[in-house]
């Protein structure tokens, strides 16, 4: 089955209530997300902490669509057998976060569940090139991870550019992941990604009570990008 390579946004319930994360992921389906990314991060990788798999499999209940977990920790490896249990779709890992990334997209792909591999800012794309082919989605990082709401980094547009043509006809998803808004998504769609992360873009101004206001923010994003062609290899 060719991939598909339709825009979808993922909002990361990085930017949601942490207290009501079950209606949080209801409201963003409702209206109308695509697949809902999980940040987990660790304090160590990253300058941040949020959560690990007992809450991944806690609100997987509350997931329809895909539960896109991105994981920034290190080691990754004696952690995938339990993201994988907790229901993730898509088990995303950093090239930055070990030695052994190979093992690791191996390691996911044993579990059954599709492999990411993100990439820093600071990473050049060819650095992914080996892994290609072990790789259900590449996502490249647009800040540097451990934080919601941070800038854009303008600069990774050309990674993604040269991304695409790296991939080729490859069925492989290309996600963007920091400071995604209605102004940077054509950036990046026109450059080849189809999978936009977007929290503070997302959430802003809303909640379950006024879960419209996601809707209107998702569908900002969306119609930003409707004049756009994804970028073809
Ligand atoms: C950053 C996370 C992102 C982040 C995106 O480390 O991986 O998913 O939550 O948030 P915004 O869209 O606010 O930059
Ligand atoms: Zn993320």
């Amino acid at each position: 089955m060719p991939l598909d390579r339709t825009l979808k946004i993922a909002p990361s319930i990085l930017s949601a209530d942490f207290a009501d994360f079950g209606r949080e992921i209801e409201a963003i389906e409702s209206e109308g997300c695509d697949w809902v990314h999980v940040d987990v991060m660790d304090g160590h990788f990253v300058p941040n902490l949020t959560f690990g798999p007992p809450l991944c499999k806690a609100i997987r209940k509350h997931i329809n669509t895909v539960m896109d977990v991105h994981l920034m920790i290190a080691p990754v490896d004696p952690y995938i057998e339990a993201f994988a249990d907790a229901g993730a779709d898509i088990i995303t890992a950093h090239l930055e976060a070990g030695p052994h990334t190979h093992r690791t997209l191996q390691a996911i792909r044993a579990t059954g569940k599709k492999a990411g591999l993100a990439l820093n800012p600071g990473t050049p794309v060819e650095a992914a090139q080996p892994l290609l082919d072990l790789c259900d989605l590449v996502c490249v990082m647009t800040v540097n991870p451990g934080f919601g709401g941070q800038k854009f980094i303008h600069g990774q547009i050309e990674q993604v550019r040269r991304l695409r043509a790296l991939i080729g006809d490859r069925p492989i998803h290309i996600e963007i992941d920091g400071g995604v808004d209605p102004e940077t998504a054509p950036l990046v769609v026109e450059a080849g990604a189809d999978v936009l992360v977007a929290g503070s873009a997302v959430f802003r101004g809303g909640s379950v009570e006024n879960a419209e206001i996601y809707g209107n923010n998702i569908g900002a994003i969306r119609r930003a990008c409707e004049n756009v062609t994804i970028q073809a290899a």
